[in-house]
């Protein structure tokens, strides 16, 4: 059933790309989103005010990269929030909004609860979800099902790459609805992302390379996580991963934060992972990775292919395979999860069952 790998996990990082083409092919059409067998109609998207996205986990962190792209490409404020804290904080949501849940699962409780209250609010609701006929799924206006498959592995690693698939159409679909993308710069970056399963297969061939940095982290008690824009977003989902199964303890913080208190925390003791995918931020990625390596970090930089980088400034450089920059999260995400897996199999965990967690949260 594993299919020859050693875990779930590993095989499900190898089914990404299939993942992806199953998830994205129904909802393009001659190279532009189209979701209308969603029954979501671009005019009505570009009406609302506000688009909140609210989930858990891994699941949040899919929709962190969704704030950015979107924002980015389209000119709508999202705000992104973790949905036990959305649920009981009054939010400020109503009928000009948009709120849009992400699950795999489709059951987990805090996330049903905080799509209950945008209902109430008057909010359209959308729900991606990857568990058909899922109690999340019955309950939003409109549901966008994601095609990963079944996920054994309790560690999310498919699930989030075809969330995050989803939320680039999206993000072309409502940019090109509201006039911030003409036709043929959506159809673009549509073609483009259609091109990204051969890409993330490219990126899966970096797993021995993964497999050395991760030979490198076992002992470290702590790890810190650095990025800055969507390499931020993409940190955090790489800190989850490794906390999740390796039982390292690490933090994602985002770069230009790091002088406000957390540098300290620098010694020989804790690993750095850079993520550098963004071109226009990697000269000031750059010199935070000086400063920590100044501090006698280990550092390992996962860095888009053009970046150019002087010896001795990392220790391990895995550098990712060629796709556009704003494209590069479903790419930067396998080194992230294959660093994770290996650390874990490395220390001898139950890789696909860690300890104190179930696949499905269905209680607060
Ligand atoms: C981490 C992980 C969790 C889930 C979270 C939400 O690897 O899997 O953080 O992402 O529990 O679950 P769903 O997506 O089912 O709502």
């Amino acid at each position: 059933e594993k299919g020859g790998y050693a875990h779930f996990m590993l095989k499900e990082i190898h089914e990404q790309p299939d993942s992806v083409k199953r998830t994205i092919m129904p909802r393009i059409m001659d190279d532009m989103p189209d979701f209308s067998a969603e029954g979501f109609n671009p005019d009505k998207l570009k009406n609302y005010k506000n688009i909140y996205i609210v989930a858990c986990g891994t699941a949040m962190h899919a929709g962190m990269v969704g704030k950015y792209i979107i924002e980015k490409m389209a000119r709508v404020s999202v705000t992104v929030d973790i949905a036990s804290e959305f649920r009981y904080r009054d939010p400020l949501i109503s009928e000009d909004d948009l709120m849009i849940v992400i699950s795999q699962s489709g059951e987990t409780a805090d996330t049903k609860a905080a799509l209950e209250l945008a209902k109430q609010a008057g909010a359209d609701t959308m729900a991606i979800v990857n568990v058909k006929g899922s109690s999340i799924a019955r309950e939003a206006d409109m549901v966008v099902y994601t095609h990963a498959g079944p996920e054994i592995s309790v560690a999310s690693t498919k699930a989030y790459m075809v969330q995050i698939s989803i939320m680039y159409l999206i993000a072309f679909e409502l940019a090109y609805a509201n006039g911030k993308m003409d036709e043929a710069e959506c159809s673009r970056y549509t073609k483009m992302l259609e091109e990204i399963p051969e890409v993330i297969e490219e990126a899966i061939a970096l797993e021995s390379k993964c497999q050395f940095a991760a030979s490198k982290l076992i002992n470290a008690d702590s790890l810190l996580y650095i990025g800055r824009g969507l390499d931020y977003a993409l940190s955090m989902e790489g800190s989850l991963k490794l906390k999740e199964i390796s039982y390292i303890h690490s933090e994602s913080y985002a770069a230009g934060e790091l002088k406000h208190g957390t540098i300290s925390l620098i010694t020989e003791q804790m690993p750095v992972i850079a993520i550098a995918t963004q071109k226009n931020l990697e000269e000031k990625t750059i010199s935070n990775i000086k400063e920590v390596k100044s501090r006698g970090a280990f550092v390992v930089l996962i860095a888009e292919p053009e970046l150019d980088i002087e010896d001795g400034v990392a220790d391990i450089v895995i550098k990712l395979p060629q796709a556009d920059q704003l494209l590069m999260p479903m790419v930067a995400a396998v080194p992230l999860q294959l660093i994770a897996y290996y650390t874990a199999v490395l220390k001898g965990n139950d890789v696909d069952k860690p300890r104190n967690l179930a696949k499905s949260v269905t209680v607060e």
